[in-house]
């Protein structure tokens, strides 16, 4: 059984729809990679996930259970968290209250040293700079401090939303090692949404074609590198 998911979703904002008959499957312990050209439904995709869309139909479970219906923090509670686009931190605040204000479920709370460690581990340089001001970080660091907060929820799936966006080359290969090493160091299952259409099939297991708000393509990351229809519309190899 998948840990996370959608059954035929349509979603939207109000009366816009934006997806349409979505399904998808994530399996634990796997990279899924979401791609699709802008304005697709990525980034809803996500946020349908996270309960912050408009819902029409559809199904979202997760664990076994249906979470469709549910608020986004008992969702979070659950274990679902989301990275945003844009790497938003809390810009005056240090990296270490960064940190902790994303402590926000109760297994967090309860084991806030432990996950802290944690994170740590993951981000050695966010340890180093624990007591810099957030907003005076690099924006390779912001992104890599935005997704450790959404760590420190400690959730099982985490949803990333175009974490290499905007930086430079040498940091988005940095920020899909760390990608790769939340899936086999830290056991965590990941739902990456990213224009890197190439490295992202590199290091994802699955991947889905979003394209107006449609699942165009689905398939084995290495086998999906080879198709021809994706070659094509995306000119990446
Ligand atoms: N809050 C909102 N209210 C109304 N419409 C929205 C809202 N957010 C997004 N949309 C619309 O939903 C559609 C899908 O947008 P979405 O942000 O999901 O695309 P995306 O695939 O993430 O694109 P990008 O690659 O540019 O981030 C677009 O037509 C967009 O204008
Ligand atoms: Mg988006």
């Amino acid at each position: 059984m998948a840990l996370l998911e959608l059954k035929n979703v349509n979603a939207g904002y109000g009366e816009f729809r934006v997806l349409f008959d979505v399904s998808a499957k994530v399996e634990r312990g796997q990279i899924v990679a979401i791609v699709g050209p802008n304005g697709a439904g990525k980034t809803t995709t996500l946020r349908t996930i996270m309960g912050m869309t408009t819902l029409y139909s559809g199904d979202i479970v997760f664990n076994g259970r249906s979470i469709t219906r549910m608020p986004t923090h008992k969702r979070v509670e659950l274990g679902l968290s989301m990275v945003p686009e844009g790497r938003r931190v809390f810009r005056t605040l240090t990296v270490y209250e960064n940190l902790v204000a994303g402590a926000i479920t109760k297994r967090a709370w309860e084991k806030l040293e432990d996950t802290l460690e944690m994170v740590y581990n993951i981000f050695p340089k966010l340890k180093e700079r624990r007591n810099q001001i957030a907003g005076t970080l690099s924006g390779g660091e912001a992104q890599m401090l935005a997704i450790a907060r959404a760590l420190m929820s400690r959730p099982d799936v985490l949803l990333l939303d175009e974490p290499s966006l905007g930086l430079a080359p040498k940091i988005v290969i940095q920020i899909f090692d760390v990608v790769k090493k939340l899936r086999d160091e830290a056991e965590k299952t990941i739902l990456l949404v990213e224009q890197h259409v190439k490295h992202s099939l590199e290091i994802a297991d699955y991947a889905y074609v979003l394209e107006q708000g449609r699942i165009v393509l689905e398939g084995e990351a290495q086998k999906l590198m080879k198709d021809e229809r994706l070659k094509k519309a995306y000119l990446i190899f």
